[in-house]
């Protein structure tokens, strides 16, 4: 009680003197036990006592109060794609001017500035706007700085949680843009005029700590006078930070980007697979799956219901609509193999498979067999067979006469001689019969020759469809994807770094 008591007059006391000091301004000695630096606080929250904490401290009412304001960034915490929150941890730093303290430095033991907690005086309600934040209270608890000319200074240190709209279009290479908005939330132009701290239009980054999953690319600020209401004077300042940075996209590489680039090249691999072997169909749903594991990979990273699918998706998906479609054309590939045994080609089809699209694709010593008879007649087939018959009846001939001569051979007695012919006779219907089989095989073989020679011509030319849509995605995705990278101007950076 005692103690309360001789506290409460030594504050009296110390607020007599600090009057009575500023008054006359001469100097004096402070009371036994209490040091200058005491006297001064004292009289400081004496004059809070009387004042209350919740007036500007200005000396006329229509004063315009200026508060300087900067950001020091230390720390990128994290950005949460999914919430759009970006978290940040800042030193704040803030000074203004207090009109109604003051003292005379020389005269107080050359005490230059004191340290109070900030609930005893007044402070700005400077608050960040576009706030993302479930905690009630976002910073830690500093002291204020109060110089003898007025000044005060107060650092205190945040955890700011902000939301921002998150871009992945070109994910993992994408730049964010974050924007902290700072500004009074009560007070308006008039009455509360908030400035850059040193006219740092920036975001400090003397103190920046780096980041292994974002680089700092541009921290611009800017100042803005916002009219609230058309009809009415009610304008705020706000001051813009916009943190520009990008994700360090090393690890992506490794884990999204290499898989695709090694993935496609499997892919045209398949097309030098033989249609007919079930170890393309296979493959190709191996890549399918692959492809798609690389996509959930990728939507893990993105906010649910994102506006815009990242190129790389595009990418992704483009990749497996074309695998599917090989899949397809692979099955009709195979089925046009096996139509040989069911109908001839149309001649329309030979013609412009073999005569045109494979001197295209220059697979011409595939169709050769089919193309050199084509000229000849109208009908290649049925010649060729007409000639063969003939050179075969000659030949037939030839043996008869080589028969006859024999049978003319006086040497030989007519008896084997009868069952010799006819043993003959039976080895030429035998033989003649597996000619006929023998043709009619290798016509059949012919017509799925050629079926065979269509489809490989017609998955050429997938293979270069596939390479044509590959190359025109790829030299669209990496320019778009790599020119972000590097369009900024670090100049600014540098200034920030303190460089
Ligand atoms: C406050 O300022 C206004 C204009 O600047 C002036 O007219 C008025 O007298 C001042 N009031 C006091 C109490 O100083
Ligand atoms: C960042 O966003 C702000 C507002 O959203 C815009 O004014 C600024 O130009 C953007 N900066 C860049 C580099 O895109
Ligand atoms: C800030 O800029 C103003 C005018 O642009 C200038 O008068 C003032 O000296 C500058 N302050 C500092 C700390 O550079
Ligand atoms: C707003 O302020 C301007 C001058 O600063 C004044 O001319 C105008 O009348 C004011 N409007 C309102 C609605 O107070």
């Amino acid at each position: 009680m005692a103690g309360v008591k001789r506290a409460f007059r030594y504050c009296l006391v110390a607020f007599l003197s600090a009057v009575t000091l500023s008054k006359r301004g001469s100097s004096s000695t402070p009371r036994a036990g209490l040091s200058y630096e005491d006297t001064i606080i004292n009289k400081v929250l004496e004059s809070y006592k009387m004042r209350t904490i919740y007036s500007r401290p200005v000396l006329n009412v229509t004063d315009s109060m200026t508060v300087q304001f900067a950001v020091q960034l230390t720390q990128i915490m994290g950005l949460n794609e999914q919430d759009q929150v970006l978290t940040l941890n800042i030193w704040d730093q803030i000074r203004w001017r207090d009109d109604q303290i003051s003292w005379d430095r020389r005269a107080n033991g050359d005490v230059k500035d004191v340290r109070i907690p900030c609930e005893n005086i007044w402070t700005p309600d400077i608050k960040l706007h576009n706030y993302a934040d479930l905690r009630l209270k976002e910073h830690r608890d500093a002291l204020c700085i109060i110089s003898h000319d007025g000044e005060v200074y107060h650092v205190p240190q945040v955890v700011y949680r902000s939301s921002c709209l998150i871009d992945v279009y070109v994910f993992p290479f994408d730049v964010q843009n974050c924007t902290l908005k700072f500004g009074s939330w009560t007070y308006n132009y008039d009455q509360l005029d908030l400035q850059f701290y040193e006219n740092k239009s920036w975001i400090d980054l003397t103190e920046y700590i780096e980041s292994s999953s974002w680089s700092v690319n541009n921290v611009p600020a800017y100042r803005h006078v916002k009219q609230y209401t058309s009809t009415s004077n009610w304008s705020r300042v706000e001051l813009q930070y916009h943190l520009i940075f990008q994700r360090r996209s090393a690890l992506y590489n490794y884990i999204l980007i290499l898989p695709c680039i090694l993935l496609t090249t499997i892919t045209l691999v398949l097309f030098f697979i033989p249609p007919e072997s079930p170890a393309k169909m296979q493959l190709g749903l191996a890549i399918f799956i692959a492809f798609f594991v690389l996509l959930r990979l990728l939507e893990k990273n993105l906010p649910p219901g994102a506006s815009q699918m990242p190129l790389l998706g595009t990418y992704y998906c483009l990749n497996m609509i074309l695998i599917t479609l090989s899949s397809f054309l692979n099955v009709l590939i195979v089925d046009l193999t096996t139509h040989g045994q069911r109908t001839t080609t149309p001649p329309k089809i030979r013609k412009f498979f073999f005569n045109y699209l494979a001197r295209c694709l220059r697979m011409n010593d595939l169709v050769k067999p089919f193309v050199t008879v084509t000229p000849k007649s109208r009908t290649p087939k049925e010649d060729l067979g007409k000639i063969e018959e003939k050179t075969w009846t000659h030949e037939v001939d030839r043996s008869n006469e080589a028969l006859f001569a024999l049978q003319r051979d006086p040497t030989q007695c007519a008896g084997p001689m009868a069952e010799i012919e006819h043993k003959l006779g039976e080895l030429r219907e035998f033989m003649r019969q597996q000619k006929v089989r023998l043709d009619e095989r290798d016509k059949k073989e012919s017509i799925a020759k050629q079926w065979k020679a269509v489809a490989l011509i017609l998955d050429r030319i997938f293979f270069f469809v596939y390479l044509i849509i590959i190359f025109a995605s790829l030299s669209y995705t990496l320019p778009v994807l790599t020119w972000s990278n590097t369009n900024y101007n670090t100049s600014l950076v540098r200034i920030a770094r303190g460089i």
